[in-house]
């Protein structure tokens, strides 16, 4: 028998830890080609919320089936394999569930190998020297190209991202500002993580005011992991020249209707301002050459990783509901 949770209810507006249940159920049998991996680690990833609605998705990636596991990055080691590819003791990342033990299929095209090698935890390789370490590196270093002594504006500043993001504008010296909801939050960012100041946006009042007092000469870089009204108010603040990283857009992400963009776009205009999307996966032929650098970065104390690890399956859904309430700090992770 082994643990499972599985989404119980579609979450409506904020999701809750009790839209999902916890079952116990026997182990899984294997057919030809697939491979049963033992989960170590689960990560907790905002953007998994959107597959949660009915009707999201498409017909590669369907909408969560109601009743069946949560869907989410693992990372575990091969107990049993009938696909030659895959031989037991192997460890692997993959796009499988919130499950003690998954059953990987052979088509599953979210498999990578846990790298070897490299002088740390394996559960790096979900945070920092993952996906969200990679997709700050492409945020800030490719879009951002920060220039000493520019200003770096951040939102979820102390979410995974964010916080990877703060610190890589850091190394390259700007002067860096978060955003983050609530004040013990920011004041960890700024005496533990190197940020010059960061703006509670749910106690500033007007948070374009909020901005353009803490940036009197504009930002010339926003990275935005949010979305909506946040990301109009940065656009509001805009130096010559500015670039914009989306990274993500958590605000509309339990919303069931498109959300319209920001009605101030003309800024962009007048400023010659630039925004990108950034997708971090159609780069992972760069994972190596990046990770080196965030390596090198961690290893000389230049980048502090920040993570908040759960402990057992049980805690997977107040880990993932803390995210939609602001309650999580770095990168969450559940250790099984
Ligand atoms: N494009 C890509 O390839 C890629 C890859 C990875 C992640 N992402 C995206 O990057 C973003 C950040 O991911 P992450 O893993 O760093 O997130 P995270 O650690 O889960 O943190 C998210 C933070 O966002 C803030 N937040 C939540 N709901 C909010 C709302 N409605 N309005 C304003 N703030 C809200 C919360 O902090 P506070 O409210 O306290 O500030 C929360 O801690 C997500 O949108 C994710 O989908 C994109």
């Amino acid at each position: 028998m082994h643990k499972q949770i599985v989404l119980a209810k579609r979450p409506k507006g904020k999701l809750l830890a009790s839209d999902f249940e916890l079952e116990t159920v026997p182990l899984p049998t294997l057919s030809d080609g697939e491979v049963l991996v033992r989960n170590s680690y689960l990560s907790m990833d905002a953007g998994f919320r959107y597959w949660m609605n009915e009707g999201s998705g498409n017909n590669i990636l369907p909408a969560m089936t109601l009743g069946e596991p949560v869907q989410g990055v693992v990372l575990g080691q091969v107990e049993a394999s009938r696909n030659p590819r895959f031989q037991p003791g192997q460890k692997l990342m993959a796009r499988l569930a919130w499950q003690e033990y998954s059953v990987l299929t052979p088509d599953n095209d979210a498999v990578y190998p846990v790298p070897g090698g490299w002088p740390c935890a394996d559960k790096l390789f979900l945070g920092v020297l993952g996906e969200t370490g990679m997709s700050a590196y492409i945020g800030t270093e490719d879009i951002g190209k920060l220039q000493p002594g520019q200003t770096a504006l951040i939102s979820a500043a102390a979410g995974a991202v964010g916080i990877v993001a703060g610190q890589i504008s850091k190394i390259r010296g700007a002067k860096v500002i978060g955003i983050a909801g609530n004040d013990k939050k920011a004041q960890k960012l700024i005496s533990e993580f190197g940020f010059d100041a960061v703006i509670n946006y749910k106690t500033c009042g007007d948070l374009t005011t909020a901005i353009a007092e803490v940036c009197p000469d504009g930002i010339d870089f926003y990275f935005d992991n949010i979305g909506g009204d946040m990301l109009k108010s940065a656009i509001d603040n805009l130096a010559q020249g500015a670039r914009i990283a989306l990274c993500g857009a958590i605000s509309g992400y339990d919303q069931t209707q498109a959300q319209p963009g920001p009605s101030n776009l003309f800024n962009l205009i007048t400023k010659q301002a630039t925004m990108t999307g950034l997708m971090t996966h159609f780069d992972a032929q760069r994972y190596n050459q990046i990770r080196s650098q965030l390596f090198n970065w961690l290893d000389s104390n230049q980048l502090k990783n920040a993570e908040t690890l759960y402990q057992g399956i049980e805690s997977a859904p107040a880990a993932f509901s803390a995210i939609f309430h602001g309650s999580n700090f770095g990168k969450s992770i559940v250790e099984i």
